[in-house]
């Protein structure tokens, strides 16, 4: 399975309200071929436990996950202007370079405040590119994230879900 991962282990975050939007899009597209994956369902102890070569038990259907995964949407909050720790940690947790080598990717920024993570995007880009991803030109900010998302998870906005529609179509035929 294709994985969209929530990138922070915060809880009730935004973020994984979005990845349950970008799921349901998919599958309502006919794409059955994806799994969320959420930062919050790691190991708590992760930073100490999953690297420099340390492996846990509590990782290593996670691995296997990502291991078997093509593609991955990563859905990325604005901490401090840029991506999570947590997303980094879990990023250095995962085999290398056999976890994304190759892969595709997938990005989709969100933030409180007025520049829906177009830093922290960036930042990931860079990430991603050393791990040699390829990178889907088309990604997506949404700022204000609270004002988009209605209690019913969904994208009100009619320009919001155009683009993010399009960006969905786009990895679909990636
Ligand atoms: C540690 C931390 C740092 C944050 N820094 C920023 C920031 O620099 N800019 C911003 O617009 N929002 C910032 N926020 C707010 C997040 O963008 C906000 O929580 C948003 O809903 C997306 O993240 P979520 O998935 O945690 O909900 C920050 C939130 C946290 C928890």
């Amino acid at each position: 399975m294709n994985l969209i991962i929530s990138g922070t282990n915060r809880e009730k975050s935004n973020s994984l309200k979005i990845a349950n939007y970008y799921l349901e899009q998919l599958h309502t597209k006919g794409d059955d071929q994806w799994e969320i994956l959420s930062l919050k369902d790691v190991p708590h102890m992760l930073a100490f436990t999953d690297l420099y070569g340390k492996r846990s038990p509590a990782f290593e259907p996670i691995q296997a996950r990502i291991s078997e995964a093509r593609k991955f949407i990563f859905i990325v909050p604005e901490y401090n202007g840029s991506f999570p720790g947590i997303l980094k940690t879990f990023v250095d947790a995962c085999a290398f370079p056999a976890s994304f080598f190759h892969k595709k990717a997938a990005l989709v920024g969100l933030s409180s405040g007025k520049y829906g993570n177009i830093r922290g995007i960036d930042h990931f880009t860079g990430v991603c590119n050393y791990m040699r991803m390829h990178v889907l030109p088309l990604k997506i900010h949404l700022p204000q994230v609270q004002n988009e998302l209605d209690a019913a998870g969904q994208l009100p906005d009619e320009l919001t879900k155009k683009f993010v529609n399009e960006q969905i179509d786009e990895i679909i035929r990636f």
